[in-house]
C-alpha cells in the first residue's frame, strides 16, 4: 500500500493528458481495478463517454494498446490471428506463417486489449476471450500455447443490454470482469464538454444547447434521449450560422435542433406527435423560459 501515488493524482493527470472533464469517481474506480488486476468493464448509454475513458485507461497503462471493434463478424481468428497461405506452404506451420491477431499479441506482450462494444460480437468470440483471461491462456493450433504476460489486461465497453442488436453478455464472461458504469453527467459538466469540442465562446448558446439536449432525455414522449453529441452538434451548426446571427430569432435554434437531434433519439411508440414537432416544443420552451431572448 506504501509509496503509491495517490488516486485522485493519477485522475487528474488522465484528465489533463486525455482531455478529460469531471468523471473523477468513474476514472477513480477505473485506476483502482487496473491497479487490482482486473479486467474492466464499462457500461452506459450511447454517448455517455465510454470510449474516451477506455481509450484514455488503456493508453495510460500501455502506449501500444490494441484496439478492436465489437461488430458481429468478430470471430475468434480475427482476434487470435490467421495462417498466410503463401509461406504456410513454403514453410509449414511456423511462426513466420503465423499473423498473430490482438488478442494473441497483448497477451504475448503483457499489454492491453481494448474491445470497444464487445457485447456485439458473437458468442463464440466472447468464449474464445473467457478462457483467454479466466487462464492466461491462449491456444494456437499447429503452432503453440500461449501463456499470457505480466501486465496483460483488457478494458471493455458496452451498451446496456436493454438495446436492439445487442446481445446478452454471458454471465462467465462477465464475471471475469468488474463492472463501472457511465450515467449521463452534470449540467455543468456537459457545458464543459461542448465547450472543449467547438471552441465556442458563447457560454450562452452553449448553455441553451446543453439544456435542450438534456431536456429530450426527460420528454415522456422520448424513450431514449440524445447524449451530449446533440449539443455539440447543435453548436457546431449554430457556428456555421454565425453566433451573433443566432441570437436574432429561434428558427435557426429549431432547424439545427431538428437536424443534430432527430438521429439521436427514440420516440415512444403510439405518440401522436413527430419527432420534428417534439424537438420544436422543447426548443421553444428551453429558449421563452430564460432570457436567452431579450
Ligand atoms: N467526460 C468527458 N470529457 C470530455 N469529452 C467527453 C466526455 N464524455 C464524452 N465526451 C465526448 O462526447 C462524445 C461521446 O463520447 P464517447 O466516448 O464516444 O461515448 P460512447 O462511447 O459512450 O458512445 C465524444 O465526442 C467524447 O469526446
Ligand atoms: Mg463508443
Amino acid at each position: 500500500m506504501a509509496n503509491k501515488k495517490p488516486i485522485r493524482d493519477v485522475v487528474k493527470e488522465i484528465q489533463n493528458e486525455y482531455h478529460i472533464i469531471g468523471r473523477e469517481n468513474e476514472l477513480g474506480m477505473m485506476v483502482i481495478a487496473h491497479e487490482a488486476g482486473k479486467n474492466i468493464l464499462l457500461e452506459g448509454e450511447i454517448g455517455t463517454g465510454k470510449t474516451t475513458l477506455a481509450r484514455a485507461i488503456a493508453q495510460k497503462y500501455d502506449k501500444n494498446f490494441l484496439r478492436v471493434e465489437g461488430t458481429e463478424d468478430l470471430y475468434s481468428t480475427t482476434l487470435i490471428g490467421t495462417w498466410q497461405p503463401p509461406i504456410l506452404i513454403q514453410k509449414g506451420y511456423v511462426e513466420d506463417a503465423f499473423e498473430f491477431g490482438p488478442l494473441a499479441r497483448a497477451m504475448m506482450d503483457g499489454g492491453c486489449l481494448f474491445i470497444n462494444e464487445i457485447n456485439r460480437a458473437p458468442e463464440s468470440t466472447q468464449n474464445l476471450l473467457l478462457t483467454a483471461l479466466d487462464e492466461g491462456i491462449l491456444d494456437i493450433p499447429n503452432l503453440k500455447r500461449i501463456t499470457a504476460k505480466d501486465g496483460f489486461f483488457t478494458i471493455a465497453t458496452r451498451n446496456p443490454a436493454s438495446h436492439i442488436g445487442v446481445s446478452v453478455l454471458g454471465e462467465a464472461l462477465k464475471d471475469r470482469f468488474v463492472w463501472i458504469k457511465l450515467d449521463y453527467q452534470p449540467e455543468g459538466e456537459e457545458r464543459a464538454i461542448v465547450k472543449i469540442h467547438t471552441n465556442c465562446e458563447d457560454a450562452k448558446a452553449i448553455e441553451a444547447a446543453v439544456k435542450i439536449t438534456r431536456a429530450t432525455r426527460k420528454m415522456k414522449e422520448i424513450r431514449r434521449g440524445s447524449s451530449i453529441r446533440g449539443a455539440i452538434d447543435i453548436i457546431s451548426m449554430l457556428m456555421q450560422v454565425g453566433i451573433g446571427e443566432v441570437w436574432k430569432d429561434q428558427q435557426p435554434w429549431i432547424d439545427v435542433s431538428i437536424s443534430a437531434l432527430v438521429t439521436k433519439i427514440d420516440v415512444e411508440e403510439g405518440i401522436d406527435k413527430s419527432p420534428e414537432e417534439i424537438i420544436t416544443l422543447i426548443v421553444r420552451s428551453v429558449l421563452n423560459k430564460k432570457d436567452f431572448f431579450q
